[in-house]
């Protein structure tokens, strides 16, 4: 008896074969094919992701003479309803299946060719799909992980294969700004240091912040690399290359205590002590996260050091901060 997963997953692995089949070898595939080269994602990417095309008729039958039947179908996500006649949820939109650590098809998303809205569809809420509760690309960064003892989050399908292709095996994607709980909870069982890299824009830093927070309270390393001027990794790779990128890796990732305080420091005046004092505040909760000892005493110092105040004053903040909070 087959339970629910895997029954979704066996019939979502199908419907993955039918697409990635259309857009390796079929006429219908011909636009897909010309925009994802255009993208410089290549035919190795279409392989190792599994990627498809979805010309949005034909996958109903597919399905049916696999032995699936309508309520089936239905219940995938794939097809909705309309008086009795399925219409499929993905048309004219590359496919990114989405799997587990274990390498099951549980949903997928949907990118346009074009600029019709949305830009990318994901496959329905489920009791066996959440969006929240999976990262893109895990099954395959897994080894990577492993080995290197960290991980590269950034937000997007299209970074994550940029990465993974330019050699950074070890890239996952949180499939949207909203890094959650789940996904910090999922990743922390494979590595405790994570490197976020999210958009360069005001979505992706507060995305950062928010992750960094659920990933250090639950004990992970957390360092956030600096896009600099590109708007995500993907456009960092194709515009600068991996070299580029591997640099920025080693020499402007910062511990994300540091990126949080830069940041602060970019929109206040420090010759207010007011402001000083205002940013001070604003970094307890996270001092109070980290539980070693070293790593806090060295924040408090950096801390110091940047606002031009004393070490015993962050200090004594710090303790008030920790009294009021009991
Ligand atoms: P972005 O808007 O940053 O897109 O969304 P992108 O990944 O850079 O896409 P390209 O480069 O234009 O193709 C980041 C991620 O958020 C989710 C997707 O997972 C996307 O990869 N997203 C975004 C959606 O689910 N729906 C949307 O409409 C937009
Ligand atoms: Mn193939
Ligand atoms: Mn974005
Ligand atoms: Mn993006
Ligand atoms: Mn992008």
């Amino acid at each position: 008896e087959w339970s629910l997963k895997e029954r979704h997953s066996r019939l979502n692995s199908h419907a993955a074969r039918y697409y990635h089949r259309i857009l390796m070898h079929e006429a219908a595939g011909e636009v897909a094919r010309e925009y994802l080269l255009g993208r410089g994602v290549r035919p190795s990417a279409w392989e190792r992701f599994c990627l498809g095309f979805a010309p949005g008729v034909g996958l109903e039958g597919f399905l049916k003479e696999n032995g699936y039947d309508g309520d089936a179908l239905v219940a995938s996500g794939l097809f909705t309803e309309h008086y009795g006649v399925l219409r499929e949820r993905f048309r004219g939109r590359i496919i990114f299946p989405i799997y587990d650590a274990r390498g099951r098809c549980l949903g997928f998303g949907g990118r346009a060719l074009d600029d019709e809205e949305p830009k990318y569809l994901n496959s329905p809420e489920s009791p066996v799909f959440s969006k929240s509760r999976n990262l893109y690309g895990l099954h395959l960064a897994l080894p990577a992980i492993r080995e290197q003892r960290r991980a590269i989050v950034v937000e997007g399908y299209m970074d994550c294969i940029a990465a993974q292709e330019n050699g950074f095996t070890n890239t996952v994607a949180s499939l949207g700004t909203a890094f959650t709980q789940d996904q910090a909870r999922l990743l922390l069982r494979y590595t405790n240091e994570v490197v976020l890299a999210f958009d360069g824009d005001a979505a992706g830093s507060a995305a950062a912040m928010r992750s960094a927070g659920y990933l250090q309270e639950l004990g992970g390393r957390v360092y956030v690399l600096d896009m600099a001027d590109a708007k995500d990794p993907d456009e960092f790779l194709r515009l600068k290359g991996r070299e580029a990128f591997r640099e920025a890796l080693e020499k402007r990732t910062v511990p994300f205590l540091e990126f949080k305080l830069e940041r602060l420091l970019s929109d206040s005046d420090l010759r207010d002590v007011f402001k000083k004092a205002e940013i001070v505040k604003e970094l307890m909760a996270d001092l109070e996260r980290i539980s070693d000892h070293v790593v806090r005493e060295g924040y408090l110092r950096g801390i110091a050091r940047r606002l031009n105040t004393s070490e015993e004053a962050v200090r004594l903040e710090f303790m008030r901060h920790l009294a009021k909070r009991r």
